[in-house]
């Protein structure tokens, strides 16, 4: 681990992973004929200043979803359903993404929104800890994805790991944790967290039934592969 020239001059002790200009460009190549619903979601998350994973990553989740054809999803932490936009779009009139999350206002908002997205027929939307919502479900999923709070991280992977069919996915958000991970000297926004992270890719990077890899756009996402 080493303490790169390229911290945030302005918040120290953080590393931007991708250059934000290049994140731009990025973002100025995709489809920008978006549903109003979305761009409330958007301007909701900046207003409250709540951690969507933003357009980028929602656009990654979504082509994941469709390069699979996954049809059933189990989403940790939905916050108000801005990922699980993404996934819903995927996984087609048929397909189900079970949400989960601890804060049960947020479920009405999800409603909201994903309602007048025409995308509410696809959610099951369950509000509770993610942990014991996912063991109550049955079955395989064709993708797990992790958002929850970072110190629960190896715990999300060693529940979902055996429940992902041979070639589904595995992923999760803000792996890099601002760079933290990968840096010596870090001020951790809660004890434990950028240690939590760690031990979680590295479990998943050690599984042999697992292919995995790091995006490092935004905050970091992990996809890992199940054999
Ligand atoms: C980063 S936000 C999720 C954002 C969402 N995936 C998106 O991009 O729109 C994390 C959410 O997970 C919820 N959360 C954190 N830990 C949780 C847990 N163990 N079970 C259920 N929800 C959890 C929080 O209430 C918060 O709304």
């Amino acid at each position: 681990m080493n303490d790169s020239k390229s911290q945030s001059a302005s918040n120290p002790g953080v590393l931007i992973p991708v250059n934000p200009v290049i994140e731009d460009y990025m973002r100025g190549m995709l489809d920008h004929t978006d549903h109003p619903a979305l761009i409330e979601m958007e301007m909701l998350a900046q207003k409250s200043n709540f951690p969507i994973v933003g357009r980028l990553v929602g656009v990654f989740l979504e082509t994941m979803a469709k390069m699979i054809n996954a049809r059933r999803v189990f989403e940790f932490g939905s916050g108000y359903g801005y990922s699980a936009y993404w996934f819903a779009k995927a996984v087609g009139s048929t397909g189900q993404v079970i949400c989960s999350e601890a804060d049960f206002l947020n479920k009405e908002k999800a409603e909201h929104y994903l309602g007048a997205a025409n995308l509410w027929g696809r959610i099951d939307f369950r509000a509770g800890m993610a942990q014991v919502i996912f063991a109550q479900t049955d079955g395989l999923f064709d993708i797990c994805y992790n958002d929850v709070d970072k110190g629960d991280y190896p715990e999300i992977w060693l529940m979902a790991k055996d429940r992902i069919r041979p070639g589904g996915l595995y992923i999760a958000d803000n792996v890099l944790w601002r760079g933290r991970v990968a840096l010596e000297h870090y001020a951790d926004v809660f004890p434990g967290w950028t240690e939590a992270v760690r031990e979680h890719n590295q479990l998943i990077f050690n599984d042999p039934d697992f292919d995995t890899f790091i995006n490092p756009t935004r905050d970091g996402v992990i996809v890992a592969r199940r054999k």
